[in-house]
């Protein structure tokens, strides 16, 4: 991927103590980094505000991100925004949320344009309310033509019904007598995924130091290296990026090998 390191170091100019961009070995920044946005509740209940206010200020700290993304030089960013099980919030927060989708993605679209940074979604993004919906596929058909960095949102994303999905499409290839069950391969299963066509991610963040997926991306997270930071999502910077960053390049990625040199 393309990497401009003039802006990457103004970017990452005036550090804090702990960490700068010297910590980083640019030849081997992850392709695809993939994060789960948490902890907007919890960082607005402890300055005692609207959980809806987390939201709003998480939107911050993803635009952030997009661009720390573009200067680090990643292929593919993706983030898991809404779950299929996140329905389950009261309906005054879903709504704010599909609300937010729509007119932040409006008002962000400038900023993939300048970026050169193509959209997609991961999820069935034909339960979202029409105005979501309507802006998502704008969106997608606006930065079609982009060549730089792939970022994918995971709206009513859910990892066992894309599986279950996918299953279901196979099944039916085999029913109409287009494929044989003996040629269903690995490689067969992620063509029907939702990331079809992406690197499976290297590194995944979860920030508010939970432990657990919550049924995100089961299937590409085979061999993904985790980071979990406590930061609160509306907390996370540039400097959190690179922090997961040097804990990445400091892991030994074996895939059931033995340890390399
Ligand atoms: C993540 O923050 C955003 C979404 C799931 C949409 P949360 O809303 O889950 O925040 P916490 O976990 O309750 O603090
Ligand atoms: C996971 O966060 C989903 C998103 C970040 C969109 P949740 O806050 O919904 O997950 P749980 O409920 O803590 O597992
Ligand atoms: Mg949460």
């Amino acid at each position: 991927m393309h990497r401009d390191d003039a802006l990457l170091r103004a970017f990452y100019s005036d550090p804090p103590a702990d960490i700068s961009l010297d910590d980083i070995d640019l030849s081997r920044i992850p392709s695809h980094v993939s994060i789960i946005m948490d902890g907007n509740g919890r960082w607005a209940q402890a300055r005692g505000l609207d959980r809806s206010q987390g939201h709003v200020a998480g939107v911050d700290s993803l635009r952030e991100t997009v661009t720390t993304s573009v200067r680090l030089g990643l292929d593919v960013l993706s983030v898991y925004a809404f779950s299929t099980e996140n329905w389950r919030r009261p309906k005054r927060e879903v709504d704010l949320l599909m609300h937010l989708f729509a007119t932040t993605l409006l008002k962000e679209l400038p900023l993939f344009h300048q970026e050169n940074v193509r959209l997609r979604f991961f999820g069935d993004l034909s339960a979202l309310p029409e105005k979501t919906f309507k802006v998502f596929q704008q969106g997608l058909d606006e930065t079609a033509h982009h060549t730089g960095m792939t970022f994918a949102l995971a709206v009513n994303y859910g990892s066992r019904a894309e599986i279950t999905r996918a299953c279901a499409e196979l099944a039916r290839e085999v029913a109409q007598g287009r494929l044989t069950a003996d040629a269903i391969t690995d490689e067969l299963v992620a063509e029907h995924l939702y990331t079809n066509g992406l690197p499976d991610p290297e590194l995944l963040i979860r920030t508010s130091g939970e432990l657990r997926l919550s049924n995100y991306l089961l299937w590409q997270l085979a061999y993904t290296e985790f980071y979990v930071t406590d930061t609160l999502w509306p907390d996370f910077d540039r400097w959190e990026m690179l922090r997961a960053m040097r804990a990445f390049q400091r892991r030994n990625r074996r895939f059931g090998g033995v340890v390399s040199a």
